[in-house]
This record gives structure tokens, C-alpha cells and sequence, in this order.
């Protein structure tokens, strides 16, 4: 299978990690015998620099010419300054909107050989497996009127949070469906109590639930669902909630897993798959070669399962990044500081023979 991927480094440990999670692809576009072809392109910061746009025409048009997307990071404190829609962050929700992907996927898992890395006591995290299905083109986001308006001293923002019927119930549907693989739990996170867009969400997940009475469906506020993500993470099938609930609690979820250097995601639903680590352009820790890079490859597995249908290829690298794990190997983020960790690299070489091996013990 001729497998066509735009990649977009973007910024900070970005290019890093997706040279990682490229390591691996080729590895296993190799033994599966896939060809892989690659192109690569500037987003974000580094599209600003280069051509004053955060994802300029040509980045877009290979985007939308290719079987997916893997993107890296966006963002740096080089733009802090610029005008919003100057702004890295601009380029990524610009084409998450033209690539239509309103689905994003956030699984969470707690490795068993990763218990100890969380902060939270290893019999409050273990067996925690929780996707976070996050929608992704609406609420404040997206919404209309936004500006910082009015004379210095005096100025007002607005930002504006709105959902349609339609866009709740699409989003529904893939929380559901995505149950029936799993455990059949959904819980619907909103702030019902405060907000009109909560309520109506309310209203149409119930009302879509209906169609699916195998699935079980319960509500939760976002701040009593936040107490029991770290409480008891154990009870989450799968989080269906707003853009920017999501936003906020899949960083959460990736600190009780471990890291939120773990969490891969896919933004899917639309003309084009697109695949990125949960995990931000981590300016602090740039180009140190200390980043995990298992975020950006569990995400290149999440692409071959969702846009190229591979499940074996998918599965092979989820379980190369268990067998390492389990056999002590961490990066940075994932030990006490003092101990001995793993560069970006050697952690995705060690994937990648991970991959390899499991591939000749198959043979
Ligand atoms: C994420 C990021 C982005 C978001 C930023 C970089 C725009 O935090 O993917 O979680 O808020 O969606
Ligand atoms: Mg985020």
C-alpha cells in the first residue's frame, strides 16, 4: 500500500519527535511492505518565519492531497506578541477547520510498567484506560464575535462559546461508537449548572444515547469530572466533552498516566486524518534532545489504524512501546530526577528495533 503523509514539524521539540515517530514509520512501512512517501512542510512558528503565515497555501495543499497528517508542535514564546491571528496556535486551528476533522481521539493508558511514574499512588492509577473524545471545531475556539477591543486602560475582550445541534450530535455518535469497542461507558462532561451551550449539549447527547441503549451513558460537571479524573481515573471509559474542556482535562489525564509525553491523539471525521502528540512545543526543553517522543509515535499508530486501516501495523507499534517500557526504558519526564533516562533518540531506536524484533518473532 503506497501510504502519501503530509508531515509538519512546527516548533519547539516538534521536529524532534516527529523524526522519531518517522524512524518507527519506516520501519514498519518496511516490514509490513508499505511504501511510505513523505512531505514535509513548515507550520506554525516556523511557517511564520518562513513565509509570514502559520500554514501557508502549499502546506495546506499538501495536507489536503495526502492519505494524513503528522504534525508536531506548535507555538513558542517568540510569538507571544503577535497579533492572534499571527500566531502559531492560528495555523493549527486553521487546519484542523479546513481538513473538517471535529473528532479528536485522546486515549490515556496507564502502561502497568509506568504506575510508578505517576504522581498519583499506583492503586489509584492502575488499569486506568480512558479516551477523551474531544470535539474540536466548535465552542470558544471557533466562535464569533472574539476581539480585545476599546482604549488602553479601558479595554474589554469577548470571546464567544457556541455549539449547534448538529455539531453536538456528530461528535456524539463517534463517543458512542467508540464505546461499543470498549466498555461500553460513556460519561458527558459539561457545565450544565452555568451554561446554556452545557445544557443543550446535555440534551442531545441524551437524546443521540437513545440510539445506542447498549452504552451507558452518564453526566458529569467538568469540575467535579477534573476531582475524579485524579481521584479515580479507573471509572472513565470514554469522555466525551467541548473543545475546551478537552483541551484542559486530556493534559490532565496525561500527568495521571505518567506523562503527558505519552498521549498521542487523531483528529478525525473529515476530508483528511490528522495525527499529533497531546503534548505541546515544549520551548523550555527545545532541541536538549531530552523530549519523549512515544506521544508522536503512539500517534503514527493511531494513523495507520484510523486513515489507512493498518491494525496489525497500528498494534505492532503499541505493543513495541509496552515491551520497552516494561523492559525499564524511560526519558526524562518518566523518572525521578537523578536517574538514568533515555534520550529522544535512543528511546525511538529502540522502538523502532522493538518493531523489528516483534516482526521476526512473527515470521
Ligand atoms: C492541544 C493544544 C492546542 C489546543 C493549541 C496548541 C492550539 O493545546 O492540541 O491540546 O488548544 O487545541
Ligand atoms: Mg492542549
Amino acid at each position: 500500500m503506497l501510504l502519501k503523509i503530509a508531515v509538519l514539524p512546527g516548533d519547539g521539540v516538534g521536529p524532534e519527535v516527529t523524526d522519531e515517530a518517522i524512524r518507527v514509520l519506516e520501519n514498519v512501512a518496511r516490514i509490513f511492505g508499505h511504501e511510505l512517501s513523505l512531505q514535509k512542510k513548515d507550520v506554525g512558528g516556523a511557517a511564520l518565519v518562513s513565509s509570514n503565515d502559520p500554514l501557508p497555501s502549499d502546506t495546506l495543499q499538501a495536507c489536503l492531497s495526502s492519505g494524513a497528517v503528522l504534525l508536531g508542535a506548535v507555538g513558542g514564546p517568540a510569538f507571544d506578541n503577535f497579533p492572534s491571528s499571527l500566531r502559531p496556535e492560528r495555523g493549527l486551528l486553521r487546519l484542523r477547520q479546513e481538513l473538517g476533522v471535529f473528532a479528536n481521539l485522546r486515549p490515556a493508558i496507564c502502561f502497568s510498567s509506568l504506575e510508578d511514574s505517576s504522581p498519583l499512588r499506583p492503586e489509584v492509577v492502575s488499569g486506568t484506560n480512558v479516551l477523551i473524545v474531544r470535539e474540536l471545531l466548535g465552542g470558544l475556539y471557533f466562535g464569533q464575535p472574539r476581539s480585545i477591543h476599546g482604549q488602553a486602560g479601558k479595554r474589554s475582550a469577548v470571546d464567544t462559546m457556541t455549539y449547534g445541534e448538529p455539531e453536538i450530535e456528530r461528535i456524539a455518535h463517534v463517543a458512542f461508537g467508540l464505546a461499543r469497542s470498549r466498555r461500553r461507558k460513556v460519561t458527558s462532561v459539561d457545565k450544565a449548572n452555568v451554561l446554556d451551550c452545557s445544557r443543550l449539549w446535555r440534551d442531545v447527547v441524551t437524546r443521540v444515547s437513545r440510539e445506542y441503549p447498549d452504552v451507558d451513558l452518564s453526566h458529569m460537571y467538568v469540575d467535579s469530572a477534573a476531582m475524579a479524573l485524579v481521584s479515580r481515573p479507573g471509572d472513565f471509559d470514554v469522555i466525551l466533552t467541548e473543545n475546551m474542556f478537552g483541551d484542559i482535562l486530556s493534559d490532565q489525564a496525561g500527568a495521571v498516566v505518567g506523562s503527558l509525553g505519552m498521549l498521542g491523539s487523531a483528529s478525525i471525521g473529515g476530508s483528511v486524518g490528522l495525527y499529533e502528540p497531546v503534548h505541546g512545543s515544549a520551548p523550555d526543553i527545545a532541541g536538549k534532545g531530552i523530549a519523549n517522543p512515544l506521544g508522536a509515535i503512539l500517534s503514527t499508530a493511531m494513523l495507520l489504524r484510523h486513515s489507512f486501516n493498518l491494525e496489525a501495523e497500528a498494534a505492532s507499534i503499541e505493543s513495541a512501546v509496552d515491551k520497552v517500557l516494561a523492559a525499564g526504558h524511560r526519558t526524562r519526564d518518566l523518572v525521578k530526577s537523578g536517574q538514568a533516562s533515555l534520550s529522544t533518540q535512543e528511546m525511538g531506536r529502540k522502538i523502532a528495533d522493538a518493531v523489528e524484533q516483534h516482526a521476526e518473532v512473527k515470521s
